[in-house]
């Protein structure tokens, strides 16, 4: 595992952005799992200046999202998917076909998790996954006594999740309970992984990756597991690194 320690959040999204442009330069065609959250926003912020600047070409990527919320709809402005247009997708040169994330108002969910794990296979796991990581060691919306086993799924998610989330909902009351969610095994088929994290909030998990027993307890750990892991940190997430 390689751990890069930055200054700040800017830094660490401006890290994250350089790697995901060399690999979409070397790599045209490249298979890219992403993630939502806070933390991201940075960096899909560099990647749209580079390619407004730069050109860099999306034409042939793909893209995979980790997961999405049960029960919100495509359009609805708290949904994945309209998070990722207003980040990303509307601002490269992205085919519609080659974005994909799961459905969370699909009739059958399970069924729909099922198609989505698919996917994934098809394409023998994703050439490089960015990851957020929640407070209490949650990778996508595997929290903590997942098994690693678990393929794409519906998680329900923690208090503490919902918690973190609801800022950006009117009320905790609207923070779904549940989402379709890769599984640590999704993940952990991917090529490589980008993980980043930032501020103080995020340091036990970091902790728990660093120094902590591979546990399902703290599903990040598991990444320990994965030969191709890059951590990008800033100062105040690896505070409890001594
Ligand atoms: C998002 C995701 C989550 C977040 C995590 C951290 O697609 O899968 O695991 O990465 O909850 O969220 P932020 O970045 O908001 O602290």
């Amino acid at each position: 595992m390689r751990i890069i320690e930055a200054e700040n959040y800017q830094t660490v999204s401006e890290a994250a952005a350089s790697i995901i442009i060399d690999k979409v330069k070397t790599t045209p065609q490249l298979t890219l799992g992403l993630a939502t959250g806070g933390t991201p926003v940075g960096t899909y912020e560099w990647l749209v200046k580079d390619h407004q600047k730069y050109d860099t070409s999306y034409e042939h990527v793909s893209t995979y999202n980790l997961d999405e919320y049960v029960g919100i709809h495509p359009s609805d402005q708290q949904s994945y998917h309209h998070y990722m247009d207003k980040y990303l997708f509307n601002h490269i040169n992205i085919k519609r076909s080659h974005i994909h994330i799961p459905d969370g108002t699909a009739m059958d969910v399970q069924a729909e998790a099922s198609r989505y794990e698919g996917l994934i296979h098809s394409i023998n796991g994703v050439d490089l996954q960015l990851l957020g990581i929640g407070g209490n060691g949650h990778i996508g919306f595997n929290e903590p006594g997942t098994s690693f086993t678990k393929e794409t799924h519906i998680a329900t998610l923690a208090r503490s999740t919902r918690e973190a989330n609801a800022r950006f909902f009117s009320s905790m009351e609207k923070v779904p309970k549940q989402a379709i969610t890769m599984g640590i095994q999704t993940i952990l088929k991917s090529k490589e992984i980008l993980l980043l994290a930032s501020g103080e909030q995020k340091a036990g998990a970091l902790l728990g990756l660093i120094r902590g027993d591979i546990s399902e307890d703290c599903p990040v750990s598991v990444l320990r597991n994965h030969d191709h892991v890059t951590v990008i940190a800033d100062h105040a997430a690896l505070s409890l690194i001594k």
